[in-house]
C-alpha cells in the first residue's frame, strides 16, 4: 500500500505573516494517519521549517532547476532546496508547463536532479479541458508520465499527482469515476515501467480539493492523497483535508 500524503502548494502566495498558518495547522491536526507537506514559495522554506519543528508538517518546494549550479539567473538548484530544509519538490505542475514552457523532458531532468539531491519528486500530470473533450486524457497522461519520470528513478522517492488543468482553481472537479479511471491507468503505467514497486508510489489527486469533497475523493481506489492549492493557504481548510485523509 502506498503511504497517504496531504500536500499543500502555496504557489506564489505568502510572506512572513502567512507562517502563522503553519503553527495553527500543526495545532489542529496533531498526529494524523498520513503525511502532511506544505510547499511554500522558496523564500519561506527555511522559515517554515523552523516554524514546523516538532510537528508532523514537512516542507517542500514548488520547482527546481536541473543543473546543480551555474549561470541560471533567478533559478534554484535542487540541492539548494534541500539545504534550505525541503524534503520534496513539486515538478511539472501545469502552471510551470504553461508559464515557463516546461516540457516532459525538462521535468525528467529536474526530477533526476531532485532525486540526486535527496529530494522526493512529486511529478504532476493532467489534461486540459480541450484534451478531455477530445477523449485523449488517458493517452496524454501516460505519455506525460513516460516522458517526465527519469530513467533509473528510485520508485521509493517518486510521488505522482494527477491534476486536470481545468479543475485547478476553478471549483470544478472530475466525477469520482473519472478520477478512478485516470488513477487506475496511472498505476498500471507505473507498474509496467517500474515493476511491483509501483504499488507503493503515492498517487495524489489535485484540482479544487476542499474539506467538503475530500472524503469522497479519498475513498476512490488508487487515490492516496491530494495536492491542494487554494485550500492549503488557510490552516482550518487544510486541516479539514488532512483529517479526511487520516480517516480514509
Ligand atoms: P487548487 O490547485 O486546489 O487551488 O485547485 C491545485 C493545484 O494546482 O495543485
Amino acid at each position: 500500500m502506498a503511504r497517504k500524503i496531504a500536500a499543500g502548494n502555496w504557489k506564489m502566495n505568502g510572506t512572513e505573516a502567512a507562517l502563522a498558518e503553519v503553527e495553527a495547522l500543526a495545532g489542529m491536526i496533531g498526529t494524523p494517519d498520513c503525511e502532511v507537506l506544505l510547499c511554500p514559495p522558496a523564500t519561506l522554506i527555511d522559515r517554515m521549517v523552523a516554524r514546523a519543528e516538532g510537528s508532523v508538517v514537512a516542507v517542500g518546494a514548488q520547482a527546481c532547476h536541473p543543473a546543480t549550479s551555474g549561470a541560471h539567473t533567478g533559478d534554484i538548484a535542487a540541492d539548494m532546496l534541500a539545504d534550505a530544509g525541503a524534503t520534496q519538490v513539486i515538478l511539472g505542475h501545469s502552471e510551470r508547463r504553461a508559464d515557463h514552457g516546461e516540457t516532459d523532458a525538462d521535468v525528467a531532468a529536474q526530477a533526476a536532479a531532485a532525486l540526486t539531491a535527496g529530494l522526493t519528486a512529486i511529478i504532476c500530470v493532467g489534461e486540459t479541458e480541450a484534451e478531455r473533450d477530445a477523449e485523449v486524457t488517458l493517452n496524454l497522461v501516460a505519455s506525460q508520465l513516460a516522458g517526465s519520470i527519469p530513467e533509473g528513478a528510485d520508485p521509493a522517492r517518486l510521488v505522482v499527482a494527477y491534476e486536470p488543468v481545468w479543475a485547478i482553481g476553478t471549483g470544478r472537479t472530475p466525477t469520482l469515476d473519472q478520477i478512478a479511471e485516470v488513477h487506475t491507468h496511472i498505476r498500471a503505467e507505473l507498474t509496467q515501467r517500474l515493476g511491483a514497486a509501483a504499488i507503493d508510489i503515492p498517487l495524489l489527486y489535485g484540482g479544487s480539493v476542499k474539506p467538503g469533497n475530500a472524503a469522497e475523493i479519498f475513498a476512490v481506489n488508487d487515490v492516496d492523497g491530494a495536492l491542494v492549492g487554494g485550500a492549503s493557504l488557510k490552516a482550518a481548510d487544510f486541516a479539514g483535508i488532512v483529517t479526511a485523509l487520516s480517516a480514509a
